[in-house]
């Protein structure tokens, strides 16, 4: 007789089978889980002839000692054990570090068209598709990007004789803002940003933003706690395993919902300020990439786009905001701190210019302290230590060392205003260092902030601009101390920017 069907015997032999089911998959996933180790650690191998560096951990290389202390002090603390030009291992993404200014200078210089690039890495490739200017591969795209934004910048903004204008207008509103504090204390990061930012907006869209602008505010924040993420491990983590992007949770999700609630937001203003445009009469940058992007419209492999004009703007707004705020932070900061360098500095603003007129670019010049305070503070400060990753778009060899193509390239900036070779004593804040013995300014090779090369900032005139008049219109109106002797904590903030822990700060009219 049969058994009866779905009796006991059947129901071993659909045991026994889905047991064998269950083996065989558990089998082919050790096999792949094994695949993918081994695969791992084959990435993570030197390649030949690549410089030396500290030993890293199996699949995560030397990410863990990123997040362990400052990135940047941690690299110039290794170059001092492997040389200037020592090799990291992201989690099977090579990197080579240069440390000083002689090395960055060789590579950044001296082979500037092979060290331009910019690495494709997961985060980069996900956020902008390598497009846009910033992060944009060296190639077309990148070429005409730039081209078009420092003739822009030019045209709308350095360029124009009415500009400077414009920046001592936005003082003015930033001043009575301030005013409005009466000298009671209150965090300057809030009106920083947005006076800063409106130089920028000015260029790119024509128009600024009211400090109650929230939404403007909203956006700027949200953008800049992503520079923050940008550079925490869990992200380099990301690069390393892209895969890691399908779990619901961690900063990389963090990361991808701001830039998300951004792009939209440029989006719809960029819509707006294109309302009425007239072709080829551009009033700013948006209407200046439209046009090109028309007289482009045949060409297939033009590089002008919607995404990559989104991705523009994004960029210029960040690079311009994130950096110069940050200067103007550390710069007032250190005015509280050190009170007869503010003091100096005041002597000169008094000395040179009217009291009842803002200042001008034209007494830049006659200015070497203020001048001086400025430099020193962009070069302790160190506002982008680690510059912005670069990649070699070919093999090449650099002090014997060989460097394949596609090499992650970090620029330690923060390694150079420290280099000894260069600085007496780096570690303390000096700004004579940068006035001869007659007290007039000199210019110094191993000042980089804005970097070297083909990829160094193109915002570097602006930044200059914005810098000495907000600083110099505060400082004439404004004494700047701490509240009741509350001298806030000077370790940096960690990023791909540095910037101040929150503090207060009295401005009290002069
Ligand atoms: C004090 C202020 C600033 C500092 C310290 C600074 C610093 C830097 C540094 C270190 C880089 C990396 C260069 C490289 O890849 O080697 C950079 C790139 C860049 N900066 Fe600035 N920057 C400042 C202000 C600005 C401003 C005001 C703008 C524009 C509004 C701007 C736009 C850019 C852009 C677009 C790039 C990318 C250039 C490229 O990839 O070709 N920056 N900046």
């Amino acid at each position: 007789m049969w058994p009866a069907k779905g009796g006991p015997v059947a129901a071993a032999a659909a045991a026994a089978g889905s047991g064998a089911w269950l083996l065989l998959v558990s089998l082919l996933l050790v096999a792949v889980l094994l695949a993918l180790v081994v695969r791992q650690l084959l990435k993570q191998r030197r390649p030949p002839g690549f410089p030396p560096g500290p030993a890293g951990l199996p699949l995560i290389g030397n990410i863990h000692a990123l997040g362990a202390e400052q990135p940047h002090v941690y690299m110039r603390r290794q170059s001092e054990i492997h040389g200037q030009i020592f090799s990291l291992d992201l989690g099977g993404i090579s990197a080579i570090v240069l440390n000083g200014y002689d090395a960055v200078k060789e590579c950044l210089v001296h082979q500037s068209e092979i060290f331009a690039d910019r690495p494709s890495l997961p985060l980069f490739k996900k956020l902008t598709n390598m497009g846009g200017l910033l992060n944009s591969k060296y190639g077309r795209g990148w070429t005409e990007h730039r081209k078009l934004a420092v003739n822009t910048f030019r045209i709308f903004g350095y360029g124009q004789r009415s500009f400077e204008h414009k920046i001592s207008e936005e003082a003015m509103f930033f001043l009575d803002a301030i005013d409005t504090y009466k000298g009671r204390p209150f965090d300057l990061k809030h009106l920083i940003t947005n006076a800063v930012s409106n130089i920028t907006n000015l260029i790119i869209f024509g128009e600024r933003f009211t400090y109650e602008d929230t939404k403007f505010q909203h956006m700027i924040e949200i953008f800049s706690e992503n520079i923050e993420l940008a550079a925490s491990a869990s992200v380099f983590l990301y690069n390393a395993f892209p895969w890691i992007g399908i779990l619901p949770f961690g900063k990389h999700q963090q990361l991808f919902k701001n830039a998300a609630e951004v792009y939209d937001f440029l989006h719809d203003l960029i819509e707006r300020v294109s309302e009425n445009r007239k072709p080829q009469s551009p009033r700013h940058f948006v209407d200046a990439y439209l046009d090109e992007m028309d007289c482009n419209e045949k060409d297939p492999e033009s590089t002008y786009s919607r995404e990559n004009l989104i991705f523009s703007v994004g960029e210029l707004i960040i690079a311009g905001t994130e950096t110069t705020t940050n200067v103007l932070r550390w710069a007032l900061l250190f005015m509280a701190l050190y009170p007869n360098i503010q003091g100096q500095v005041q002597k000169e603003i008094e000395l040179v210019i009217d009291p009842s007129k803002m200042p001008t670019l034209e007494e830049k010049s006659k200015m070497p302290y203020t001048e001086a305070v400025l430099h020193e503070v962009l070069r302790f400060c160190n506002i982008v230590p680690l510059g912005i990753f670069h990649a070699t778009s070919k093999d090449t060899v650099v002090r014997g060392y060989s460097i394949p193509e596609g090499t992650t390239v970090i620029t330690n900036l923060y390694s150079v205003h420290f280099d000894e070779k260069y600085w007496s004593n780096p570690e303390v804040f000096f700004p004579e260092r940068f006035l001869d013995s007659n007290g007039q300014f000199v210019k110094k090779d191993a000042f980089i902030p804005f970097s070297l090369g083909r990829r160094h900032c193109l915002g570097e005139q602006l930044a200059r601009m914005e810098m000495f008049l907000f600083f110099t219109s505060l400082l004439q109106r404004f004494h700047l101390c701490f509240p009741h002797g509350m001298i806030p904590d000077l370790k940096p903030r960690l990023g791909m920017t540095l910037q101040p822990q929150p503090y207060l700060i009295c401005a009290e009219r002069r």
